[in-house]
């Protein structure tokens, strides 16, 4: 297979169709070019039994990376290579346990109860983005860190621009909306930080500064680990609820399925997941001549693993561009949408339990799930973005 760039861009990143639908260009990439050296100089890698295999290689270093202005996340666990990695990551997976993510799960729930309440007082239209998924995953990581849910519509905000710059279409004017968005959240969480270090409390900021106190972290681990995950969590898990609210509003026969049928809930949830993918891709670099398919990409190369292309390669998933929340329990859960290997997302325990708290809810409250409007999406070549999606509840 050729890795040569062809005359045409195979993944034109910045083109409005594109970024509208890329499963058509990735359908393409699998075919003619799965290991594509792309024109910006990175080797982007589509076909799902290559993805999983190298998002697996402990040889791959994302610590290596040009993160460019998004720098400060090398201060997290998703900048860093063991030791650094290993060490950041048991702080977190100390506190995300299943027992802990019960506890928030009543959070989740007494948020999404409190939304729903004033909706069934009102006339039933809501937008499932800002009123709903992003006010109960903020309510909930709020409570985690131990703060008050302040400042929602402006982390939102900060988070979206710091995204900008993690695809490999960015260009300038991203790079300096992503600038902005890391100061501001520097100064705003140095501030929270300020706050907790004169009223303690037992959230998982005062976790990251017992381990500071300890000498496990430095300050800006500490700083930049706050901020990984105030954006994480709200930002891939309102996606996720988000685009299961409108599966059940554009197909209704769901919502009685998704009720009577609580064996069908984690197929209906990994069916999202792999077909509305949040996060597209994940990057690495490699370290050694590393070998994909028929392709030997050097050391010192980036490689795009294209996530979003996997989830839908008919090898892995038949029929992939359809909705099956029946497929085998294996091929429902194989999809990479939380990445996998030592960067795995942490959060994926909490982010099905929240998910499974607004659809259960929905579905038990409500006979009819209704779009009341358009969608509106803000999609980059990373990340699927809808920043509203208004409903009708009945
Ligand atoms: C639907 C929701 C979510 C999706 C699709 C998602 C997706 C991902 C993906 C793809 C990665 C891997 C990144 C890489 O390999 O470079 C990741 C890592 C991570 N996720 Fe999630 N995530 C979600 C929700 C959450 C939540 C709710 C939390 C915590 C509150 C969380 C915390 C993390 C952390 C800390 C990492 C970094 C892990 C590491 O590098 O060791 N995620 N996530």
């Amino acid at each position: 297979m050729t890795t040569e760039a062809p005359a045409v861009d195979l993944l034109p990143f910045r083109d409005p169709d594109y970024r509208a639908n890329p499963a058509p260009y990735y359908a393409r990439l699998r075919r003619e070019a799965p290991v594509y050296r792309h024109p910006v100089g990175v080797y982007v890698v589509s076909r799902y039994a290559d993805v999983a295999k190298l998002i697996r290689n402990p040889t791959l270093s994302v610590r290596k990376l040009d993160f460019g202005v998004a720098d400060p996340l090398h201060h997290t666990v998703l900048g860093q290579d063991a030791p650094d990695h290993t060490r950041l990551r048991r702080i977190t997976n100390r506190w995300f346990t299943p027992k802990a993510v019960e506890g928030w799960a009543k959070v989740m729930q007494a948020s999404v109860d409190t939304v729903l309440d004033e909706v069934a007082e009102g006339d039933g239209v809501l937008d499932a983005v800002n009123d709903l998924a992003l006010r109960s995953t903020f309510q909930t990581i709020c409570h985690i860190f131990g703060i008050a849910p302040t400042r929602m519509l402006e982390i939102q905000q900060a988070t979206y621009d710091i995204g900008l710059s993690l695809g490999p279409g960015s260009d300038e004017d991203d790079w300096r909306i992503t600038g902005a968005a890391f100061e501001w959240y520097d100064e705003h969480v140095r501030g929270l930080i300020t706050h907790k270090r004169a009223h303690p409390g037992g959230g998982l900021i005062d976790h990251f500064l017992d381990e500071q106190d300890a000498g496990n972290m430095s300050e800006e681990e500490v700083i930049y680990s706050t901020l990984l995950f105030f954006a994480v969590g709200h930002l891939d898990i309102k996606h996720l609820i988000v685009q299961g609210i409108r599966h059940l509003a554009e197909h209704p026969e769901y919502i009685g399925i998704y009720r009577d049928q609580p064996e069908a809930r984690p197929g209906f949830i990994n069916e999202i997941l792999r077909i509305e993918t949040p996060e597209q891709m994940v990057s690495r670099l490699t370290t050694q001549d590393t070998v994909i398919g028929d392709t030997t990409v050097p050391a010192g190369e980036v490689l795009i693993l294209l996530i979003g292309s996997a989830n839908r390669d008919p090898d892995a998933f038949p029929d992939p561009d359809g909705f099956d929340h029946t497929r085998p329990a294996g091929a429902t859960s194989q999809h990479l949408a939380f990445g996998s290997g030592q960067h795995g997302c942490a959060g994926q325990v909490l982010a099905r339990a929240q998910a499974d708290v607004v659809f259960t809810t929905l579905v038990n409250r409500f006979h009819t799930i209704e779009l009341a409007g358009e969608p509106t999406f803000a999609h980059t070549e990373f990340l699927r973005s809808i920043s509203h999606l208004p409903i009708r509840l009945g």
